[in-house]
């Protein structure tokens, strides 16, 4: 990555921790043995190193190691995780129950699905939290399977699983959280919250691409799943394939490493998201913030320029990485799925940018970024004669 960007986009990626890397570099090179082979040494010493990555990722969700299977990443898990369910467990009474703020991992899977079985929404606030009243009224009129996200991955706000998990145990459904913008970053207790699948990805926690997990619970209740790929009896028969063993000791890496800087991470992400926020009122009188307004993930802020093509400013900025909308949907310029969610539609929609700091930004970086953007949004004002709102 080039010296001079100024990276602002860790909700799409976040930078491989060199930590990480280390961990990982020898299953590249001189332990490459397959998992599976069991039959020599090579093979034992993967095994043992997938296992060791299990039990780092069921330590940070309070699960049992056994619960936790190796996938793609969360676009995997989540697929798995829903038709694997659907295929298993569906009456033709059933429903999948879910919000119009997913990412579209869950929303295509649903799209998917409701040729077969009703999918029913469940309304979210202006903050893009799940209602808890419109929950649980579909609850008490449908029984099936809960999907819900977590974390937004382009607003931040956070549900109250504790208050989902124990709505869909009273109304005896089932939940799956798309944990992939939190694990690492939130606390999560999948018994506590009553959660019987959750999907996480490595690359959200300074892991590498290409790797995930989904957690099964495999007690109280058993949860089965339909297999979604064929040609092997790896990860207890849930997903065939021969493991990627170095990015599976990554994502364990990563996950010890969140386990123990969660506390710090995350007071020093949120201290930089506000000198962001704080450059960006000061100076734009009529700047919009987005979402929960400082309740929501640390580090993460979502914000609208009034009158501003944010595709445009970016453009004209390329030292900044940052992103208009989400960031798995960045290619298309329509607006975000999530911002008409919660009512931020039309124009305002296409003047709205996302940051995402991480463990390794800078402050300087931070006061840099903003001092661009600032100056920016002064310039195309003058140009267009709207110079009132910036102070
Ligand atoms: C909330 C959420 N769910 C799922 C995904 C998909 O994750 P992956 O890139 O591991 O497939 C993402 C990635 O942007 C995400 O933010």
């Amino acid at each position: 990555m080039s010296e001079s960007l100024i990276y602002l986009d860790g909700n799409a990626t976040t930078p491989l921790d060199p930590l990480v890397l280390e961990e990982m570099l020898p299953y590249f090179k001189e332990d490459f043995a397959n998992a599976a082979s069991f039959s020599h040494v090579a093979g034992r010493k993967s095994d043992a190193a997938v296992e060791k990555a299990r039990g780092q990722i069921a330590k940070l969700l309070e699960a049992e190691e056994k619960d936790i299977i190796f996938t793609s990443g969360a676009t995997e898990s989540i697929n798995l995780a829903l038709k694997g369910f659907v295929e298993f467990n569906f009456l033709p009474e059933n429903a999948l129950i879910s919000t119009a703020v997913e990412h579209k991992a869950v929303l295509e899977s649903l799209d998917y699905l409701v040729e077969q079985y009703p999918v029913v929404e469940v309304e979210v606030d202006r903050t893009g939290q799940v209602n808890l009243d419109s929950l649980e009224d579909v609850l008490s009129e449908n029984s099936g399977l809960v999907s819900v996200q977590h974390v937004n991955n382009e607003i931040g706000s956070v549900n109250n699983l504790y208050a989902i998990g124990a709505l869909c145990r009273k109304y005896e459904s089932f939940l799956h959280v798309d944990a992939a913008q939190s694990f690492g970053k939130l606390p999560i207790d999948v018994n506590e919250m009553n959660i019987d699948l959750l999907s996480i990805s490595a690359h959200k926690v300074y892991g590498p691409k290409g790797v995930g997990a989904l957690y099964v619970r495999r007690r109280r209740p058993r949860i089965r799943l339909t297999k979604q790929q064929h040609g092997g009896k790896q990860e207890r028969d849930f997903r065939a394939g021969s493991l990627n063993v170095p990015g599976i000791v990554g994502l364990g890496k990563a996950a010890e490493l969140a386990g123990e800087r969660m506390v710090s991470d995350n007071a020093y992400v949120k201290n930089l998201t506000e000198i962001f926020r704080q450059l960006l009122s000061d100076a734009i009188d009529d700047v919009i913030f987005n979402g929960p307004a400082g309740k929501g993930l640390p580090g993460n802020l979502n914000f609208t320029v009034p009158g501003l093509d944010a595709r445009e400013l970016l453009c004209e900025l390329p030292m900044l990485a940052m992103s208009t909308g989400s960031a798995c949907t960045s290619e298309l310029s329509e607006p975000s799925h999530v911002l008409r969610a919660i009512g931020v539609v039309g124009d305002k929609a296409l003047a709205t940018l996302r940051v995402g700091m991480t463990r390794f930004t800078t402050e300087a970086e931070v006061r840099k970024a903003a001092e661009l953007l600032i100056n920016k949004v002064i310039n195309i004002r003058k140009k267009t004669g709207n110079v009132e709102q910036v102070s």
